[in-house]
């Protein structure tokens, strides 16, 4: 097969059955027509939950939590990994991460909230954010929270006066913006300087100077995220050696114990597509940050990170029903337009950062030829691409059940209801079975907040 020119950058295949590795969960399996996730059939879990449906191994995902934290433990002695809660957050999912060890770092009430229900220690946690409200410091403040990574000049004076309402001596990091312009969608990249988060470098002397001054906050150390789904080392190898310079700067002052170089590591979401080597990556940085200690003949920190996406990512993978096919000629060729019954409201991503996926059938094996084909959702816009350029079998057709791979991270946090859509529920599947940890959203869940639907001459209308 050659490339077609409709999509240039897929790599033809004459295989539209097989789930590429490292892309698709590591316990997913094609037996003849049936797809099966540690033992259970897709077409199982679609049927008992209803489509669309966000199916997230669990096994996979305690798995990564765990050899993430080992594999820098193993690089580094003293760090500690926090799981990004941004990416995915349930009550179940940040229980998952407790039991592996991991702490979690929230950047909203809702976040937070989630993170205590579960049951991790506030001391575990971190908060984020570039806008905190007084409601969310206060509460974490109360609360005993970890960590606050302070975002700007005028946050600190905040963070020192609630603490010291609260009594407590708040331990604090402050973020800076690095100026590390990291290889990723320009939305993803965090650390240059036309952005909203952190303080420029040149302030950090003088913040830090604040800081040390209120009795109310303790410094824990500097903070930096360069930005989302990096696969290069050299972006973080190059903030790490920024970091630690400003660091010793520091140091030469007064003790300061750690250093937190945030997450970022980019996973495959297509065949073919690099994701980041953690262990290499982690024993590349190790390196790198003892040179540059000894050179700058200060103690190696504590170093932190924050991980979300390579722990969840390829974890999750989202179960839609085919509706609509209808190929559509373009250029002189033709492009199959497969519609599913979801779309931007449960995976903003395409839409957001033209971010790129892969599409499998689960409920059967198919031997007809493989097409261009583009995975649409049902909403109103012409954007709402769900795979923007996948090869899949020419019979593909109504009631075919369609997994995408890679849905696990920032698909579930970042849906809406767009179009008065509910949104998906997500499953856990381990292997004892699968179980809801999030019910999918009913049409009167829509309603409840409509407070005009209770009104008394429309509460007999919804079924007339
Ligand atoms: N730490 C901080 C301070 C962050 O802002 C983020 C992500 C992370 C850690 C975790 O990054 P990760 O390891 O997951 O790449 N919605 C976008 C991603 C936004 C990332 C925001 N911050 C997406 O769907 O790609």
């Amino acid at each position: 097969m050659t490339a077609n020119p409709l999509a240039p950058d897929l790599q033809p295949t004459d295989d539209v059955n097989s789930f590429a590795s490292g892309v698709w969960p590591d316990a997913l399996e094609r037996e003849g027509d049936t797809a099966t996730l540690r033992q259970l059939p897709l077409t199982s879990l679609a049927a008992e939950f209803g489509t669309p449906l966000l199916v997230v191994d669990e096994v996979q995902v305690r798995d990564r939590a765990r050899t993430t934290r080992e594999t820098f433990e193993r690089a580094f002695d003293d760090v500690a990994v926090y799981y990004a809660g941004k990416a995915l957050l349930t009550v179940d999912v940040a229980k998952w991460m407790h039991e592996e060890g991991l702490r979690v770092d929230v950047c909203s009430l809702g976040e937070f909230t989630v993170a205590m229900r579960a049951g991790v220690p506030a001391s575990n946690l971190g908060f984020h954010g570039n806008n905190k409200s007084d409601t969310e410091l206060q509460t974490a403040i109360e609360a005993g929270i970890g960590s606050i990574v302070l975002d700007s000049a005028e946050e600190i004076d905040r963070v020192a006066r609630f603490a010291s309402e609260a009594g407590v001596v708040q331990p604090v990091r402050l973020r800076v913006s690095i100026g590390v312009h990291a290889s990723t969608h320009e939305y993803l990249a965090t650390s240059h300087e036309d952005q909203k988060f952190g303080v420029a470098t040149a302030d950090v002397p003088d913040l830090v100077d604040r800081i040390r001054a209120l009795p109310s906050l303790n410094l824990l150390g500097l903070h930096t995220h360069i930005g989302s789904q990096i696969v290069a080392s050299d972006g973080f190898i190059e903030a790490a050696k920024r970091m630690l310079g400003l660091h010793a700067r520091l140091v030469a002052d007064q003790p300061v114990p750690e250093l937190n170089l945030g997450g970022g590591f980019g996973i495959s979401y297509t065949a073919g597509e690099p994701d980041i080597d953690l262990a290499a990556f982690a024993e590349e940085l190790a390196e790198a940050v003892t040179a540059e200690c000894e050179s700058l003949g200060i103690d190696r920190p504590k170093l932190c990170f924050e991980p979300g996406r390579s722990i969840v990512g390829t974890a999750g993978i989202t179960l839609y029903e085919v509706g609509t096919v209808k190929p559509v000629t373009v250029d002189g060729g033709e492009r199959l337009y497969v519609s599913v019954d979801g779309g931007m409201s449960d995976n903003a991503r395409p839409a957001l950062y033209e971010a790129q996926y892969s599409a499998r059938i689960v409920s059967r094996a198919s031997d007809a030829q493989p097409v261009v084909s583009r995975v649409v959702g049902m909403h109103c816009e012409s954007g709402d691409i769900v795979v923007d350029a996948e090869w899949l079998p020419e019979d593909i057709g109504r009631g075919d059940l369609l997994a995408v791979a890679a849905t696990g991270a920032y698909c579930h946090s970042l849906s809406s209801n767009y179009n008065m859509t509910p949104r998906p529920g997500i499953v856990a599947v381990d292997d004892e079975g699968a179980r809801l940890i999030v019910r999918p959203e009913s049409l009167q869940d829509l309603l409840a907040r409509d407070v005009g639907a209770d009104a008394p001459e429309n509460v007999s209308k919804e079924n007339s």
